[in-house]
């Protein structure tokens, strides 16, 4: 994109200046998010408080052709909050009020703004559940959810954000208002603009507005921390659970060392590895009466057993069971402190897991490279931290490519893709050619086309650099 020139004093006809910002300082905290240690500078940043300035921004930014970064507590993993072509930060985070909890439909009517864990926190009030719940739940916000189509722990069982939008409502990027569709449980009403937006990465427009279902919030779970010597037993173990007709409320994974960064990081000691442990799996049962946790458990357990797993340590307390999910969510910032790293979000059909930790592996053999896996195992999910250690940096940067590139033509060999969770943003983009075809790739950069003709909403994201 060209630089810009626009008077961005301009903006100050529709927002009062304390939430229109130039200093260095609040353009440098808008010039990144989690992913890695990239920073780019927005030229302002923006804080609107309702959808008539939202719509008033983009308009604006639609004429002078601006580029425009919408962003919610910028806790993404692919980059895609970070103002790549500088122009507007348009931070999102004034816009957090629980419009409704709707207890008549199972319905919640939030802005973009609010904390995923208050929106759960405010439901459970009501005896109801918002599912989704990403490790940064306590942090990130419901439009980043959107934008990035997060997942969590239970997706297993209640699946990712988009299972639960119903309608949205969207700032197109020349600052035209619409509802992508109804407050309904169903809709086939015309295409489904709901779920085009979802995942879409603010590439297509700005949520202000979400309606979300809810649903009757099960009050009881069981969690069990199964050791395995052999992390690719643990790894074949996670379809034969669901083989097995169990349908656990989480399952997810965790190499050795991605507990011992974890306890590092954390300070927490417990639960001690036996030496020989090379992974677990944490598998949580959930339901509405302590009676529903049994049957779940004796499933199972056999399963456990015939793959190899050692003595299964059952969280009794509540004080126990939030020790292991503590320990579980600061996995990520645990790894991103210990070294200079790479995060894939690579997800395969679940019976293809042992294969594809396998390939990380070997990669690690060919290229020098230590890798500490985890994740939502129960969905095939595997976040891949590729770490450089001591390694070299010249040749870190030069391996790196190849070696991702490696893993992505593997991943898309078994089945998968590129990213289950994270988005591609930023730092997938230049992969994109491995999952989507150019036929693919063509459809998704005519929908782009067609709702941001000038290109400034979030450039720079998803689609591959050009030549
Ligand atoms: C997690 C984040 C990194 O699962 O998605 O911890
Ligand atoms: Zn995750």
């Amino acid at each position: 994109m060209e630089p810009t020139l626009a008077p961005f004093d301009e903006l100050l006809q529709w927002l009062p200046a304390h939430r229109v910002h130039w200093s260095e300082q609040k353009r440098q905290a808008h010039a990144s998010d989690e992913t890695e240690d990239l920073a780019f500078m927005p030229d302002v940043v923006v804080e609107p408080e309702n959808v008539e300035e939202v719509s008033a921004v983009m308009s604006w930014a639609h004429r002078h052709g601006i580029p425009v970064t919408a962003a919610g507590a910028r806790t993404g993993l692919s980059g895609g909050a970070l103002p790549v072509f500088g122009g507007i930060a348009l931070s999102m985070l004034r816009m957090n009020r629980i419009v409704a909890i709707d207890t008549l439909n199972h319905q919640a009517v939030v802005e973009p703004g609010v904390i995923t864990e208050e929106l759960s926190n405010a439901a459970a009030q009501h005896g109801l559940m918002y599912a989704v719940d990403p490790a940064s739940r306590g942090t990130c916000t419901i439009g980043g959810n959107v934008a990035e189509n997060s997942g969590g722990p239970r997706a297993v069982k209640y699946g990712v954000t988009k299972d639960w939008i119903l309608n949205l409502e969207v700032v197109l990027a020349d600052g035209t208002v619409i509802e992508t569709g109804a407050n309904t449980l169903k809709n086939s009403t015309g295409y489904n603009l709901t779920q085009l937006m979802v995942g879409s990465e603010g590439t297509l427009g700005i949520v202000t507005k979400a309606t979300l279902k809810l649903l009757p919030l099960p009050r009881h779970q069981a969690l069990m921390l199964v050791p395995f010597t052999s992390a690719e037993n643990a790894c074949a173990a996670v379809a034969a659970i669901f083989q097995a007709g169990a349908m656990p409320s989480a399952l997810e994974f965790m190499e050795r060392d991605a507990i011992l960064l974890a306890q590092q990081f954390t300070g927490v000691t417990e639960p001690a590895l036996g030496p020989d442990d090379a992974a677990h799996l944490l598998v949580e049962v959930d339901g509405f009466v302590p009676e529903d946790l049994l049957p779940q458990c004796e499933r199972i357990l056999p399963v456990l057993e015939k793959h190899g797993a050692g003595e299964v340590l059952f969280a009794e307390s509540a004080a126990e069971k939030d020790a292991l999910w503590f320990l579980r969510r600061r996995v990520g910032e645990a790894v991103k402190a210990a070294s200079t790293y790479k995060e894939e979000d690579t997800v395969v059909p679940r019976g293809e897991l042992p294969r594809l930790l396998g390939k990380v592996k070997q990669l690690g053999e060919t290229y020098g490279f230590r890798s500490v896996c985890y994740g939502h195992a129960g969905d095939g999910n595997l976040h891949i931290n590729i770490l450089r250690d001591d390694l070299d940096e010249a040749i870190w940067n030069e391996r790196l490519p190849q070696a991702i590139r490696e893993l992505f033509a593997e991943v898309v060999r078994l089945g998968g893709t590129l990213s289950g969770e994270h988005g591609i943003g930023y730092v997938q983009k230049n992969y994109m050619d491995l999952a989507c075809n150019p036929a693919q790739l063509a459809v998704m950069r005519s929908i782009k086309d067609a709702l941001d003709p000038k290109g400034i909403l979030n450039p720079g994201k998803v689609f591959p650099d050009a030549g």
